[in-house]
């Protein structure tokens, strides 16, 4: 593999390590697996923080309007918390900056989920409308420190969305992979807007997957998807600032949806350091909660994963149609550290509660929902407890794909159970009055 010999100063306090045999590379080293095949870990010598990191360390950095020439290190809900994810220096960033996401409650969600409270941390207000931002900021910060020519991933659309945005900050090229037809139009769009040179393929999400990763390899293009270790240091971010968020004292569950399985696999590993560096006493345990028909997951989880399974995908949460999710590995070992389990929802589950979601004003896209409909499913069959603090992970935008929301408030989703159908009338006020009488 090849090696970037200017490699910054700053990575030298980190390296890459595999979690499969421990064997470990620099980070300046361009590579995603282990010559073992086990995937990567960004490795922090916790014993060197553990002096340096402190809650008032993070706590001092909550400040900052956004303004002119402020430095991303001042108001980034990731940099942050630079020194356990990216020691980079001020100048070398790439960022929007992202994070800093709001944390909503609402009575009727909280109700119908079946909870005293479910906070929605809402991933989708991140800049390009989904949490792949958070990771995406490192990934393509990682990118400069290394020079790449330029960048790719194969995506289900929000990831290639995130990536064109951040690699136009970086102006490098940005090359995307996305599965012909099968993304929903929002994502579509940014990646076009966006200037990203954008590759149909006629296949799935993980025949792109399979296609990106032989072009990096050959063509030596820098490769943004999960499977990049720096890509889930960025996405630490999100449990970090649920802790944050929560004054250090740990709720109780993250459910959040898995596709890929990149944030179940970041969330476990910035909770694991989190209390190997006395920032918080307890963790949360994480439900990582998959669509019934994109389910390899959950299918090996029953299994004690003794088995790795794949699927062929197939359902309406678009984001999360993967068969053969990159990070099993990493995940499996969150689910070891956080005490997690895996759970399946259906696609009817997951479109009324993304119309829950939706109707309370929150609005996201539906494979956000899938934690939503998951939290509701585990506090019915009583794995989680009404009184307990819970925390749903919306991952992406409502504008993220408007059809899907369409067509399910407009009669072509059978089982809507929340749907609001638009009228049609006459362009006259006595039309309009009856419509009126008959609904208020
Ligand atoms: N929710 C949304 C909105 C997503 O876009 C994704 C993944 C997930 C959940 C699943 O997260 O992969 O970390 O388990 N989207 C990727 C993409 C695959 O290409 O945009 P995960």
């Amino acid at each position: 593999m090849s090696q970037n010999h200017n490699a910054p100063e700053s990575s030298s306090t980190i390296s890459l390590q595999c979690i499969r045999c421990q064997k470990s590379y620099p980070a300046h080293e361009i590579r995603y697996v282990c010559d073992c095949g086990g995937q990567l870990d960004v490795w922090h010598d916790l014993e060197a923080l553990r002096p340096l990191i402190s809650r008032g360390l993070f706590d001092g950095r909550l400040s900052g309007a956004p303004g002119p020439r402020v430095a991303p290190t001042t108001n980034s809900g990731v940099w942050r918390y630079r020194e356990i994810i990216l020691p980079a220096t001020v100048d070398t960033i790439v960022s929007r900056p992202e994070g800093n996401t709001p944390l909503y409650e609402h009575p009727f969600l909280s109700n119908w989920v079946g909870a005293d409270a479910i906070f929605l941390k809402h991933e989708g207000e991140n800049p390009t409308g989904s949490f792949k931002d958070r990771g995406m900021t490192v990934g393509v910060t990682q990118a400069k420190l290394l020079g790449a020519k330029a960048v790719a991933c194969a995506s289900t659309g929000n990831t290639s969305a995130s990536l064109a945005a951040y690699a136009a900050l970086a102006n490098i090229p940005a090359l995307i992979f996305i599965p012909s037809g099968k993304i929903a139009a929002g994502k579509l769009a940014q990646a076009l807007a966006y200037g990203a040179h954008t590759l149909q393929i006629q296949g799935d999400f993980d025949d792109a997957m399979n296609l990106v990763r032989q072009v990096c390899n050959e063509m030596g293009v820098y490769l943004l998807n999960s499977l990049n270790p720096f890509r889930l240091e960025g996405q630490k971010s999100i449990p970090l600032e649920i802790l944050q968020g929560f004054h250090w004292q740990s709720p109780d569950w993250i459910v959040l949806p898995a596709g890929n399985l990149g944030n179940t696999a970041a969330f476990g590993k910035a909770l694991y350091e989190a209390q190997h560096l006395g920032l918080v006493d307890k963790i949360p345990r994480i439900a990582a909660v998959q669509a019934e028909g994109a389910s390899p997951f959950y299918q090996s989880y029953q299994l004690n994963f003794a088995e790795r399974k794949t699927v062929k995908a197939d359902t309406i949460a678009s984001a999360i149609r993967i068969g053969n999710p990159v990070s099993y590995e990493r995940a499996i070992r969150t689910l070891k550290w956080v005490n997690g389990l895996v759970t399946t929802v259906t696609d009817d589950e997951i479109m009324d509660a993304k119309a829950v979601v939706d109707r309370t004003g929150i609005g996201c896209e539906p494979a956000s929902a899938a934690s939503v409909a998951g939290a509701r499913k585990l506090i019915a069959e009583g794995v989680i407890q009404p009184h307990e603090t819970i925390i749903g992970i919306l991952t992406g935008n409502l504008l993220k794909d408007p059809y899907a929301t369409v067509d399910y408030h407009t009669g072509a989703w059978p089982n809507a159970q929340f749907a609001n159908a638009p009228v049609q009338i006459e362009a006259e006020l006595g039309a309009v009055r009856r419509v009126i009488e008959k609904r208020l």
